[in-house]
């Protein structure tokens, strides 16, 4: 009974009977089934095909009304009875992986069942009479899982509208490289609103790859809704895997800059649509399956050979028994299927060639990607065979025309970004613009980028470099911003790390640095002039002098008490009176200065007790004046070197000078995650200093090094160090850097401009500008006095400044001008003397003994040469008396000088 009722809604149409054959006999019989889902263009090709003359078959149009595949497959009994079945089926109809009743049917009989879904039946293997000319999803997939190697992608959402996606995507799935929680689903519903999903994908979780795996005339309402959520979406990449997307307008969404990748086996400008009077249309691929069943079918018929008498094929209906269908099996089908699997041509869809369980091998698919001018342009191939993708030709991608404006984000940072007022204006300067602006003209120069872009610079509103946001998948500061897409540049010293490279992209470096440690330069040692004291200490000074006294008094005890020391004045009176001891504590007291100064004295003891007291005198002075040597030159040059600090190990060994860095910044986080013991211990030391060596930045960490006197070191990048030591001369730079890394232009992920900026930075590089410009930064601006390095270097060759050595000048000046007084004050006591005894005014006195002794060129004078009158020539009198009479002088003046009482 439901087979009557079924039978009855069954409406048959029959849009078409080839009328214009006569001998019908002589060629084959086929026919094409087409639906409601089945596109319009595939039956007016079926149509225009078989109508052309001269073909091997003549074929009919069966346009099906049913849904179910059992009511369809009734229907085309209806059409095949009386004599009008026929010997290939040629089915366009969307149906799932499965032989439906109609396929049974055809591979019952014998007849050939050429199905043009994309989804063969799982059954392919055991149906020995289906063809399926749609290459099959494993091999496609297969296509995708290729191209997304090729462009690199690390992690990507699959957009998916059903289940079906699964099949067509399974090797994109099945031989994912990586992790699988790195591929992101999200279903997206034809019919409804998926502003949400794209929220989502795009604003929080910053997915920039995806698979759009959907019907092809969803394309646009997707794309539609991708750019009312992202307006960046140059930094969005996108595979259509729609077979037929390449014919989708892009070019409609003016806002959709992303780049656009799809694969397809049919070509657009194919010519032969034009002799099926089809130009016009857009064709599909399904239009294009069938113009290729057709053919291929054409040529397999003629490989047959035309026979004059061709039996009627069996009706495709349902029979009772299995052993029914055997009989009523079409006796040539056999021969047919063998030529369809032998035979190979060319078609819209390139190679047709099937294996031997009827799917499509050897076959092309075109790669193409969405250009400037937003049309699909063909780039390249993928090859069945060798699963590769070969390139044919480039495409400037749609990504490269971006925004009119470049806006690049920075933060307040001498010398790299500052906000100045001019004129009332608020301006940026600093090395970043700078550097941006022989980027972009550059880059504008070189035709990289367009003409009538423009860049503007804005500032971070916090200033800061950018750390995750913990329990999210956001950032704060200049890396947040390059996520969110608000900047398309971030120049300033930020450093390329991994972790920040995980989620933007850096430019070629621009600068490279490396910690270094910073200390003050020592005070500049007060030039001493007293310098030649300080090779020996004060005590030993002290020392030294009573030792000086106590031997000349020993001394001078021990020749008293030797009679060796008593001699005869008289050496011609045996007899003398009177012995004489010309050790006066006076001579005693040279003897021993002249010893110390090793110059020696021109009288000697004679007795055993004072020579051996004199001999050691002089030993010891010997070891003296040799320890004062040796340690003044040592002296000298230690005086150079005063710091002990040479490098960063030499920090751990000692505790009075403490050390710290920026807390929390990059250069603390390398002591924090270095494995190096020396690291490790400077950053424990680090952690447990009281009060904290910390500093909330490089300006506060410079000014404690220099109000610090020394006692603090400071870790900081090379480059901050090098501008620091250029306006605070006191700092220095100590031992070598700890470690190297680089600072780069940030940008967000696939940025079209990475190329641009990184060759504009090769060439900067090489012409010398980018070392101009740091030296215009660091060295020539904002600077009040250049540091004198001069200076130093003079030092550095140890030769003896008048500074230090001034104070032997003193000694000598000062000690020159006491003899000078001691003299003038015994030349008075002499004339005082003379004016007493020979009762003479004193200055007569003084004039006569002036000109007697001080004529330079006399070098005798009278004893008592005459008082009053002109100077004299005289007799000289007898050395011997005078210069005991000023011996006697002398020796007079200068105890009475030092307070002595008379010991002569
Ligand atoms: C996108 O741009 C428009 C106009 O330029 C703006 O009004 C809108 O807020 C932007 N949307 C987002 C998500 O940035
Ligand atoms: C139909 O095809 C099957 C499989 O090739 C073959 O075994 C059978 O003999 C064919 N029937 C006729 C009537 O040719
Ligand atoms: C600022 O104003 C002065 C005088 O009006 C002018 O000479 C100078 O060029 C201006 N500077 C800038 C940067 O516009
Ligand atoms: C788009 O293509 C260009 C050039 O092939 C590439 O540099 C850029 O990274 C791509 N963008 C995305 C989002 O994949």
């Amino acid at each position: 009974m439901s087979i009557i009722t079924s039978m009855r809604i069954l409406v048959l149409f029959i849009l078409c009977y080839n009328k214009a054959n006569a001998a019908l006999s002589t060629r084959y019989p086929i026919g094409g089934l087409f639906n409601s889902e089945t596109l319009p263009t595939s039956e007016v090709a079926f149509d225009n095909i078989v109508k052309q003359g001269s073909k091997a078959y003549h074929g009919r149009v069966i346009h099906s009304e049913v849904d179910d595949s059992y009511s369809a497959a009734l229907e085309m009994c209806d059409y095949t009875s009386d004599n009008k079945g026929i010997v290939a089926l040629i089915d366009a109809r969307p149906v799932d992986d499965i032989c439906d009743f109609t396929c049974m049917l055809c591979n019952s009989l014998n007849i050939s069942y050429l199905s043009l879904n994309w989804e063969p039946p799982v059954t392919l293997e055991k149906d020995l009479f289906t063809f399926s000319y749609h290459p099959s999803p494993e091999m496609i997939s297969k296509a995708y899982a290729t191209l997304i190697k090729k462009l690199q992608w690390d992690k990507f959402t699959i957009l998916y509208e059903d289940e079906s996606s699964f099949v067509r995507l399974q090797e994109v799935i099945n031989t994912w490289p990586y992790n699988s929680d790195q591929i992101l689903f999200r279903q997206l519903h034809p019919d409804k609103d998926n502003l949400e999903t794209f929220k989502y994908i795009f604003k929080v979780v910053h997915m920039s790859y995806h698979v759009l795996d959907c019907d092809v005339k969803n394309i646009m309402k997707y794309m539609h809704e991708i750019v009312k959520v992202e307006n960046s979406t140059q930094y969005q990449s996108f595979i259509l895997t729609a077979l037929d997307a390449y014919t989708v307008k892009l070019d409609e969404i003016d806002e959709l800059l992303a780049n656009v990748s799809t694969m397809h086996l049919t070509t657009s400008d194919d010519v032969n649509w034009k002799d099926l009077d089809m130009s016009n249309d857009v064709i599909r691929l399904e239009t294009a399956l069938t113009a290729d069943a057709l053919n291929h079918l054409e040529k397999a018929l003629r490989s047959m050979g035309i026979s004059e008498y061709i039996d009627n094929p069996p009706a495709l209906c349902f029979k009772d028994a299995k052993i029914d269908y055997q009989d009523a099996a079409w006796p040539k089908g056999d021969d047919l299927r063998n030529a369809l699997l032998q035979t190979k041509t060319k078609g819209f869809t390139g190679n047709i060639e099937f294996n031997e369980i009827g799917q499509r091998i050897n076959f092309k698919l075109h790669y193409s990607k969405l250009s400037i001018e937003s049309e699909f342009i063909h780039v390249g191939h993928w090859d069945s065979k060798t699963d590769m993708i070969t390139d044919e030709r480039e495409v400037k991608e749609r990504s490269s025309t971006s925004k009119s404006v470049i806006r690049v984000v920075s933060k307040k940072g001498k010398p790299y970004f500052d906000v100045v007022q001019v004129n009332g204006t608020t301006m940026f300067e600093g090395y970043a613009v700078d550097l941006m602006q022989n980027i972009f003209d550059y880059m504008v120069k070189n035709n990289l980028i367009h003409k009538d872009l423009k860049y503007e610079f804005y500032r971070e509103s916090e200033d800061k470099y950018g750390n995750p946001i913990a329990g999210t998948k956001k950032w704060d500061g200049i890396i947040g911003e390059l996520i969110e897409h608000n900047a398309e540049l971030a120049i300033c010293d930020i450093t390329i790390s991994s972790e920040r490279n995980a989620v933007v992209d850096f430019s070629t470096p621009f600068m490279s640095l490396g910690i270094s440690l910073v200390t003050k330069e020592p005070d500049p040692v007060q030039p001493d002039m007293f310098s030649f004291m300080n090779p020996l200490s004060l005590d030993v000074w002290l020392y030294l002098a009573t030792a000086y006294i106590i031997v000349s008094f020993i001394l001078l005890i021990c020749a008293r008490m030797s009679p060796d020391d008593w001699v005869n004045p008289h050496p011609c009176n045996q007899n003398p009176e009177n012995l004489e001891n010309i050790w006066s504590l006076y001579n005693c007291m040279w003897l021993t200065m002249g010893a110390i100064m090793t110059q020696g004295c021109d009288i000697l003891p004679r007795a055993a007790g004072s020579r051996w007291v004199a001999g050691m005198w002089w030993f010891f002075a010997l070891i003296v004046t040799a320890s004062y040597t040796a340690n003044m030159s040592s002296f000298v040059s230690a005086s150079r070197r005063s710091n002990e600090i040479k490098d960063a190990k030499d920090l751990v060994e000692q505790t009075s000078i403490a050390y710290g860095t920026v807390i929390n910044a990059s250069t603390y986080k390398f002591f924090e995650n270095s494995n190096d013991t020396v690291y490790m211990k400077i950053f424990a030391a680090m952690k447990s200093a009281k009060p904290t060596v910390f500093t909330a930045n490089n300006e506060e960490g410079v000014n404690r090094v220099r109000q610090s006197k020394g006692k603090y070191a400071f870790f900081m990048e090379s480059t901050q160090l090098e501008y620091a030591m250029q306006r605070h001369c006191d700092l220095r730079m100590v031992g070598s850097k700890l470690d190297s890394k680089d600072y780069g232009i940030a940008m967000p992920k696939n940025s079209p401009y990475k190329n641009a900026i990184d060759t504009a930075i090769l060439e900067l590089q090489s012409s010398g500008t980018l070392f101009k410009l740091k030296k215009t930064w660091w060295e020539d601006k904002d600077i009040d006095e250049k540091c004198e390095k001069s200076e130093n270097e003079e030092d550095d060759n140890g030769s003896l400044q008048m500074k230090n050595t001034s104070g032997i000048f003193i000694v000598l000046g000062v000690g020159g001008l006491l003899g000078f007084f001691v003299a003038i004050v015994d030349f008075l006591l002499h004339s005082y003397k003379i004016c007493v005894k020979e009762k003479v005014t004193f200055k007569e006195a003084l004039l006569s003994e002036w000109r007697a002794s001080l004529n330079p060129r006399a070098l005798h004078r009278l004893a008592a040469p005459p008082r009053s009158a002109a100077p004299s020539t005289a007799t000289p009198s007898p050395l011997r008396e005078r210069s005991q009479s000023r011996a006697v002088s002398v020796l007079r003046a200068a105890t009475s000088f030092i307070n002595f009482d008379e010991i002569y």
